[in-house]
């Protein structure tokens, strides 16, 4: 089968037909059809309504979240954490979205910066990318060399341990896009004065390294998943069903005052996967 992308133009602002047809299903997406607006404005409304009990539950326990967003460049990390955050506190629930380290940050041990970052009592953190950029656009750009992806895979699961044993909830989210639904976004972000700024020369890196980028993902599914701190697979080439899992997923794993299993919904196994499951 021939690769999608040696057809692909991103400067032409036709995007080729072929491209638009297999974007929605490809990959293994299992609808073919995005979800009816109306129906998502409803069920986004009961989640958030949700979320903001959560959000007083957590500042009357003090809990600490972490929510880990992993995914290829494109895969709707940035909206999924713009839709989870629209109606919290924004003192309380916080994005950590770390640019590329600093020189000086270069030299520290891989996980301090991210230490930084970690919640105290009653907040959220938000974290777009991750430590787990060791294991993915790191390696597979260049920019570490494979002995530390490889001490990187040995090292993560006993960080988490760490956090988890001090009490810190740690969701763990990779969200999963086909092949054409990427070249699909990175031309609608080319095209769209709007959304030009998403479009990084990272993005355009990642193109031609598809395979690689799939083999970095595998490998840091199973040496990571461990039962203290699993991943949960989000199949994503539907923006707002992929928004509207990752957000029941987190009310799941909560009780609260005023839960309400039937406003938060049902899991829907065809796109929330372990990473068993997804990796078989
Ligand atoms: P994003 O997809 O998050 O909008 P980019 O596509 O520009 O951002 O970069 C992807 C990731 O690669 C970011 O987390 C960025 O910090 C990281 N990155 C970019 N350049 C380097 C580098 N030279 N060394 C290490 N990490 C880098
Ligand atoms: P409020 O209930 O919004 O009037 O908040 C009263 C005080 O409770 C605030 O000034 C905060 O100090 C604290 N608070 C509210 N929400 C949180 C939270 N999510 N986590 C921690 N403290 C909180
Ligand atoms: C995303 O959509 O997943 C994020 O905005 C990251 C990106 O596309 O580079």
């Amino acid at each position: 089968m021939s690769d999608p992308y040696d057809s692909f133009d991103i400067e032409n602002p036709d995007l080729p037909k072929a491209i638009k047809k297999a974007a929605m299903t490809s990959g293994g997406y299992p609808y073919a059809d995005k979800l009816d607006d109306d129906v998502y404005e409803d069920e986004l409304l009961a989640l958030q309504k949700q979320l903001v009990l959560l959000q007083s539950h957590l500042a009357k326990g003090g809990d600490r979240i972490m929510l880990v967003f992993e995914g290829r460049d494109a895969a709707g990390k940035g909206g999924t954490i713009k839709t989870y955050l629209a109606n919290l506190n924004p003192r309380y629930n916080i994005i950590a979205a770390l640019p590329k380290p600093s020189d000086r940050e270069a030299t520290q041990w891989y996980f301090q910066r991210y230490v930084d970052w970690l919640p105290a009592a009653g907040e959220t953190v938000l974290f777009d990318r991750s430590w787990y950029n060791r294991a993915g656009v790191e390696p597979v750009m260049g920019f570490c060399t494979p002995e530390q992806t490889a001490q990187f895979l040995i090292e993560a699961p006993r960080f988490e341990r760490m956090l988890v044993a001090d009490g810190i909830h740690l969701h763990k989210f990779w969200l999963d896009i086909g092949r054409e639904m990427q070249l699909k976004r990175f031309h609608d972000r080319r095209h769209d004065p709007l959304k030009v700024w998403k479009l990084s020369p990272i993005d355009m890196e990642a193109l031609p390294r598809w395979d690689a980028y799939s083999k970095a993902r595998d490998r840091m599914l199973e040496e990571t998943d461990t039962d203290y701190a699993p991943w949960t697979i989000i199949r994503a080439n539907d923006k707002c069903r992929a928004r509207l899992s990752v957000i029941r997923q987190v009310l799941r794993g909560f009780d609260f005052q005023g839960k309400d299993d039937k406003q938060i919904g049902k899991v829907d196994d065809e796109i929330v996967l372990g990473a068993e499951e997804f990796l078989k």
